[in-house]
C-alpha cells in the first residue's frame, strides 16, 4: 500500500478500505506521509466524498491517533457543545462558564480559525497568558476543580485532527461532510463526554450553504455520536449573517464579557441560552430543555457565569485584569468607521464576506505559519433588523496592516445593506434533530 495509490483510488471515486484509511492517517501523524500528499488526499475526499463506512473508519483513525480520556471518576454526566463553524460565533466561550456555573462538567476540546470562520482557541489565546495546551492529567485536574477546561487538540488528544485541521484551513478543503465529521467527532469522543450538543450552521457564512446539506451533516454527526455511545442532538442555526456584534479574536472576547455580564440581548444570547439549556438538560440537571434555559438565564443574571469565566481564565493562566478592565487591551493601530448614508433598517450583512475580510485584516490565517493579530477585526454598531439613522455608525474595522484598511473598508461597504423599509428578521434556530431523525 502506498500513499500515491490511495490518493489515486480516492481521486477516481473508488471506496477505500478501513486499513487504507488507517494507514494514511497514521503515517501522516508520524510524519511518514508529507503535507503535499495529505493535501492531495484531502482535495480528493472533498471532490469525491466518502461512504458512511469510510467516514466511520476515518473518524476511528482520527480518534485512535491519540488517547481517549476516561472521566468516569468525575461524578455526573459530562457534556459538551461544538459548532460546525461560523462568523462571529463565540458561543462556546459564553456557554462553557454558564453550564459549569450551573454544576455541569464540560470537557471542551476546541479548534482554531478554519477558512473564513473564527476559532475558539484563537479567541481565548487573545487573553494575555491564556493557555490551551495542557497535558491530559492537568486537563482532567482543572476540569474536576473548575467544572470546565477549554483546550486544543494536542499530541496526546486527537493529534490527527490537530495536524490535518491546520492544513485544511489553508487548502480550501474545509466544506466536506467526511472531513468535518471526523474532525469534530474525534475531538468530542477523545475528550470523554457522555452527551453532545451540536450547532450546525447554515448559510453563506457556514460550510453548509443550505438546510439540506446541513441536515445531511447533522445526521452524520449524530450517527457517529450515537454509534459511540454518546447522546447527540443537533440544532441547525442561521449563519447568513454574522453572530453578534464582533468578529475578530479579542473583539469577540470583549463581546463575551458583555454577554456574561448580562448586558447583551438578541440572537447571540438567544442561541447561547438554547444551547446551554440543552447541555444543562443532557447533564441530567433538569427535566427538560426549557428548565435548562431558565437556569442558563439565571446563571447570567445572578453573576455566577461571569464569576466562573474569571475562575476559568485564572485556572488557565490568563490575566483576568484584561477581562475586568478591557480598555487596557492594546488597540489596533488603524481603524475606520462606516456611517449610514440614509436612515433605514440594517437588513443584510453578508457573513462570508465579513469572514473573508476579517482574515485579511489579520484575524485569521492565510498560511499555516501566519500569526493571528488578536486586535484585528470588525465591530457592528447596529444588529440586523435594527433601525439606523443617517450619519450613525454602522461598522468599524480594526487592523495593524495600514494598506489593507481602505481595500477592506470598500469591500465591507458592499457587504452591508440598509433598507428603506422595516423587514421581519428570520429566527436564529432553524431546526432540531436527534437520533429519531436518523434514516
Ligand atoms: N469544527 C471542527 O472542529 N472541525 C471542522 O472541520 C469544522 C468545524
Amino acid at each position: 500500500m502506498t500513499a500515491y495509490e490511495i490518493i489515486s483510488k480516492k481521486r477516481d471515486g473508488l471506496s477505500l478500505t478501513d486499513d487504507e484509511i488507517k494507514f494514511f492517517i497514521n503515517d501522516f501523524v508520524t510524519g511518514d506521509i508529507p503535507e503535499y500528499q495529505m493535501s492531495a488526499f484531502l482535495m480528493a475526499i472533498y471532490f469525491q466524498g466518502m461512504s458512511s463506512s469510510e467516514i466511520t473508519a476515518l473518524t476511528q483513525a482520527y480518534i485512535h491517533s491519540g488517547q481517549v480520556i476516561d472521566l468516569s471518576h468525575i461524578s455526573g454526566k459530562k457534556v459538551d457543545k461544538h459548532s460546525t463553524g461560523g462568523v462571529g460565533d463565540k458561543v462556546s466561550i459564553i456557554i462553557a462558564p454558564i453550564v459549569a456555573a450551573a454544576g455541569g462538567c464540560v470537557p471542551m476540546i476546541s479548534g482554531r480559525g478554519l477558512g473564513h470562520t473564527g476559532g475558539t482557541l484563537d479567541k481565548l489565546e487573545s487573553i494575555p497568558g491564556f493557555k490551551i495546551d495542557y497535558d491530559v492529567e492537568t486537563f482532567i485536574k482543572k476540569l474536576a476543580n473548575i467544572g470546565t477546561c477549554l483546550i486544543g487538540q494536542t499530541s496526546e488528544l486527537a493529534p490527527a485532527d490537530k495536524k490535518i485541521y491546520a492544513l485544511r484551513d489553508v487548502t480550501a478543503t474545509v466544506p466536506s461532510v467526511p472531513l468535518i465529521a471526523a474532525s469534530i467527532m474525534s475531538k468530542k469522543i477523545a475528550e470523554g463526554i457522555d452527551a453532545l450538543v451540536l450547532d450546525v450552521k447554515v448559510g453563506s457564512g457556514a460550510f453548509m450553504p443550505d438546510k439540506n446539506s446541513a441536515r445531511e451533516l447533522a445526521k452524520t454527526l449524530i450517527r457517529i455520536g450515537e454509534d459511540n455511545g454518546k447522546t447527540t442532538i443537533a440544532y441547525l442555526t442561521d449563519m447568513m449573517h454574522p453572530l453578534g456584534k464582533a468578529v475578530g479574536n479579542w473583539l469577540e472576547i470583549e463581546e463575551c464579557i458583555e454577554c456574561l455580564k448580562g448586558k447583551q440581548t438578541g440572537p447571540l444570547m438567544d442561541l447561547s441560552h438554547q444551547l446551554a439549556g440543552a447541555m444543562i438538560y443532557l447533564a441530567g440537571r433538569t427535566n427538560d430543555i426549557e428548565q435548562g434555559i431558565e437556569i442558563s438565564k439565571n446563571m447570567v443574571a445572578d453573576g455566577s457565569a461571569w464569576k466562573k469565566f474569571l475562575e476559568i481564565t485564572e485556572s488557565q493562566e490568563g490575566d483576568i485584569s484584561y477581562l475586568e478592565h478591557p480598555r487596557k487591551y492594546p488597540k489596533a493601530k488603524y481603524s475606520k468607521t462606516f456611517s449610514a448614508t440614509s436612515t433605514g433598517w440594517l437588513d443584510n450583512i453578508d457573513a462570508l464576506e465579513v469572514g473573508l475580510c476579517s482574515v485579511q485584516l489579520g484575524a485569521g490565517r492565510q498560511k499555516v505559519t501566519d500569526r493571528i493579530d488578536p486586535s484585528a477585526g470588525i465591530i457592528f454598531h447596529v444588529q440586523r433588523g435594527e433601525k439606523v439613522q443617517k450619519g450613525a455608525p454602522v461598522f468599524s474595522i480594526y487592523t495593524n496592516k495600514e494598506n489593507t484598511l481602505d481595500i477592506i473598508f470598500k469591500r465591507l461597504e458592499k457587504a452591508v445593506h440598509i433598507s428603506a423599509t422595516e423587514m421581519s428578521t428570520s429566527p436564529i434556530i432553524l431546526d432540531y434533530l436527534d437520533k429519531n431523525d436518523l434514516d
